[in-house]
């Protein structure tokens, strides 16, 4: 038996050994990144160090990052899918390459988690147009002892990875299989299958391109390594078990939630429910707790929270749960994981009040929703639910059309459900809140114009705090496009035209004061010691960078940033709103 713990010490271990340094994971909120909602690779707050700037760490680093998809939401139930898991990964920038990459993988693999290298296979990349084939890789595994006919070479729509949006770093990458004992689907079954023989546990990108816009492919100025290794499958492996939820950070939610289910399913029925839950659930523990934490709301982050909770409520109420037991899962995963994520322990109290606001607000719609419910059914005609009407309840109330459908059955009605889509499309393509599209979408534009807004984005906090002269004032959120800086900050009222007029005026004194923009390196420790603000909470000894510009503002910060505050041109407030309970949100642009 090999745990969760095992697997995250044993693999930070073998890389430190080799050199890496083990960084922290980073937020589950891309910093500066608009184009995403949450951090969804290791590799991902890595980009500006991918694509060249130092990382203070230097050149080979390791860690394990937190990392939510959402792409997939509809598919968990099944054995496979999750919205949250942990990636294991080591990265090399502009140092090592394929062959110590792929040397390392397989000493791993094979010495310390003692894995038989007969039950290995590869693919690697066949070649095309934009790359040639991956030789190197090849020769590298037949070298190690992987036989021939066990490493695949596939096209571009298997082994390449990225760019995560529609520009940025990418390149050809060998994935690493476990080999299942079950018979080939065909005689072609290989990796490319979808059949269960090969599974997937550890990618190793060998990021050398940079895709451009125009769908060109540019050599990287340096070579870099990314590798990714899913922690919860590769324990489910390690272990012979067939689903993620039989693994330890699953085990004693999943037994919980058994044990309190009162209804009658079917088997696959209830699996999938508790399943659901499971997911969910642990999922939102760490939106929650995040460092830049989320709460539910209506857009964006706090949209996909929102759905998650109340699916998991949804799927309670099918096993007839005491929406109770949600806030003792969350409790569990708070235990599970607080060793690792010291962040859910410091906000346990918010991850529970949050949890427990969210349920009784679904509540309270679910009560409304079936009273209209009832009443719509005296009117109806035919005994059918017109979509339009449905999507009054889902609109107005909240009422999931999942529980409309169930209600509808019970009672002998239908629902017109392509009406009720139609709707539902309709809608979306008008709201802001199709916030799903953005994971579709890519990494951050590193242009000149936001690493600008990046840096007004330092002048404005530190003005806020002169103006409003509250030191207690931070950073709660950061979104930068092209066009403009999007600051969330903890403020108990909304600013009046004064205070705005004079924030936007302190900003530009501080523009036209022409400070340079220096960057220094530091562990953390001295960094706040030196007064520096910063919105991480990491680990001792960690080192951060620390970007002062005159005596106006000092700020720890990954960048980038313009060289002086003079080419920012002339900044102007276009908004400033509530953005949750408590916190402000100002959008800025720079004229
Ligand atoms: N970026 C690659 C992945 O997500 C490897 O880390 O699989």
């Amino acid at each position: 038996m090999i745990t969760s713990k095992e697997l995250r010490d044993k693999y930070l271990k073998f890389f430190q050994d080799r050199g890496h340094a083990v960084i922290r994971s980073a937020s589950l909120i891309p910093d500066n990144d608009p184009t995403v909602l949450f951090t969804t690779a290791g590799m991902h707050p890595l980009v500006p160090f991918l694509l060249g700037a130092a990382h203070p760490q230097g050149k080979r680093l390791t860690n394990v990052q937190k990392c939510v998809r959402t792409g997939d939401i509809d598919e968990v139930g099944d054995a496979t899918h999750c919205t949250f898991f942990e990636m294991l990964g080591n990265w090399s920038l502009g140092d090592y390459f394929k062959k110590e990459s792929i040397t390392w993988s397989y000493e791993f693999l094979t010495q310390v988690l003692k894995i038989n290298p007969d039950t290995l296979a590869v693919s690697v990349f066949a070649g095309d147009a934009d790359a040639p084939r991956d030789e190197l890789s090849a020769d590298t595994w037949a070298s190690l002892g992987i036989a021939r006919e066990r490493i695949f070479y596939l096209p571009k729509q298997n082994n390449w990875w990225g760019p995560a949006g529609l520009t940025g770093p990418c390149g050809p990458d060998t994935e690493i299989f476990i080999v299942r004992d079950v018979p080939k689907c065909c005689e072609t079954c290989s990796p490319a299958c979808s059949c269960g023989k090969y599974v997937e546990i550890w990618n190793n990108v060998f990021m050398e391109y940079n895709k451009q816009a125009d769908g060109s492919y540019l050599p990287l100025a340096q070579k870099n390594v990314d590798t990714g290794m899913g922690l919860e499958r590769t324990v489910a492996m390690l272990n012979g078990y067939h689903t993620v939820y039989e693994t330890d950070v699953f085990a004693s939610v999943v037994a919980l939630l058994r044990q309190k289910a009162v209804a009658e399913l079917s088997a696959e029925e209830a699996t999938k429910a508790v399943r659901i839950i499971a997911d969910h659930l642990r999922t939102a523990t760490f939106m929650l707790g995040d460092e830049k934490g989320v709460t539910p709301s209506n857009v964006d982050q706090g949209y996909i929270l929102r759905r998650l909770i109340r699916r998991s409520l949804r799927f309670a109420r099918k096993l007839e749960l005491d929406p109770e037991t949600l806030i003792e899962v969350a409790r569990i995963y708070i235990s599970t994981y607080q060793e690792v994520y010291t962040e859910l322990a410091t906000n346990k109290n918010k991850i529970l009040n949050e949890l427990q606001q969210e349920i009784d607000k679904f509540s309270v719609a679910l009560q409304q929703g079936l009273k209209e419910f009832e009443k719509l059914c005296k009117y109806i005609q035919n005994n059918r639910i017109s979509g339009k009407a449905a999507f009054r309840l889902y609109d107005t109330f909240g009422f999931p059309i999942e529980i409309t459908a169930e209600l509808a059955q019970d009672n002998g009605i239908t629902v017109d459900m392509q009406g009720y889509e139609n709707c539902y499309k309709e809608h979306q393509l008008k709201s802001q809140a199709g916030a799903e599209q953005k994971f579709k979408g890519g990494l951050a534009d590193h242009s000149e114009q936001t690493a600008k807004l990046h840096t007004a984005t330092h002048l404005l906090l530190a003005s806020l705090k002169k103006v409003l002269g509250d030191d207690t004032i931070q950073q709660k959120g950061s979104n930068i496009t092209a066009e403009r800086l999007r600051f969330d900050f903890n403020f108990p009222r909304s600013l009046t035209k004064d205070e705005i007029k004079a924030v936007e005026d302190a900003v530009n004194s501080a523009i036209q004061a022409k400070y340079a923009i220096a960057c220094e390196e530091m562990p953390l420790e001295q960094a706040k010691a030196s007064g520096a603000t910063g919105v991480f909470e990491s680990k001792y000894n960690e080192f951060v960078k620390v970007y002062t510009m005159g005596d106006y503002s000092k700020e720890i910060c990954g960048g980038p940033h313009a060289a002086n505050t003079a080419d920012l041109g002339t900044f102007k407030i276009v908004k400033e709103q509530s953005s949750s309970s408590g916190i402000r949100r100002i959008k800025g642009i720079l004229q």
